[in-house]
């Protein structure tokens, strides 16, 4: 076993939220998640290789909202080491459970208010929701004062409805220049969940818009950044969002089974 999953087994601690706790841990459903997996894992390199790409420049992310401690654990023995999680209070008392080290990461990926920032800060390794030049100072003051550099994805909100957020595409260039001020932050790339359509290919525009982005934005050369990832893509149009130029896909469903 990797020792770093041997380590995190070792240091459990009292869990706060039972729910978080809750699932079976059997063979079975470590096999299923194996299973799952390995598509998934076939299908990301397929889709990487068919678009002329590397399957190592595609990261895979998995989402583990909903997804007990448990079936968290499963998953590191499976070989993921990349964590995403949209809200504080749910990813708190994971990650008091299975804190970062060796190779473990946890991402944020949710709407961030500011005044959760300061947590985001201390538990997670990546926050991929920036969408406001507010929360970004307020992100930098908390890693200032932690002495860490966050790297940070903005979020770009490129559907119409008015209830998702993220920063509107034409907002992006100045909220990027911001964070490349702050001295705390480092601005890896862009973020976005595009409004959700049954057929995959319906999301090709929204993806491409967002390397789209990506492009113009490295063209102005900003100062301390490559602005170079894009994460897009979920269970159902991950492959799309891989042939469109997707650097970290975000998965849940696919790879864990359907929420409750
Ligand atoms: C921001 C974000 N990305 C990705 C996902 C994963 O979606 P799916 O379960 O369809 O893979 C979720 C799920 O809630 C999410 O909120």
């Amino acid at each position: 076993m990797h020792t770093s999953v041997l380590r995190l087994r070792v240091g459990i601690i009292a869990n706060p939220l039972r729910a978080v706790n809750e699932g079976p841990y059997n063979r079975s459903s470590m096999v299923d998640l194996s299973d799952n997996l390995k598509r998934i894992r076939a299908r990301m390199a397929e889709a990487a290789l068919r678009s002329g790409r590397s399957p190592d420049s595609v990261v895979l992310v998995a989402v583990t909202k909903q997804v007990s401690v448990d079936r968290i654990r499963q998953a590191i023995d499976a070989g993921i080491r990349i964590f995403g999680e949209n809200k504080i209070q749910e990813a708190e008392p994971k990650i008091a459970q299975i804190p970062a080290g060796g190779e473990v990461e946890w991402h944020f990926i949710g709407h961030l208010q500011t005044n959760k920032a300061m947590k985001a800060v201390a538990l997670c390794q990546m926050i991929q929701s920036v969408d406001s030049r507010k929360l970004a100072e307020r992100l930098h003051l908390h890693a200032q004062r932690m002495g860490k550099v966050i790297p940070v994805l903005v979020q770009v909100h490129l559907g119409d409805e008015a209830t998702k957020f993220g920063a509107a595409p034409e907002e992006v260039p100045c909220l990027v220049r911001a964070i490349c001020s702050l001295t705390h932050l480092r601005c890896a790339g862009l973020m976005t969940l595009p409004p959700h359509r049954d057929d995959p290919e319906a999301m090709r525009p929204f993806f491409a818009r967002l390397r789209h982005l990506r492009d113009k934005l490295q063209s102005l050369r900003l100062p301390g950044t490559p602005v170079q990832e894009l994460s897009m893509g979920m269970s159902h149009d991950f492959e799309v969002a891989i042939q469109e130029g997707a650097t970290m896909v975000r998965i849940g469903t696919a790879l864990f089974g359907p929420r409750s």
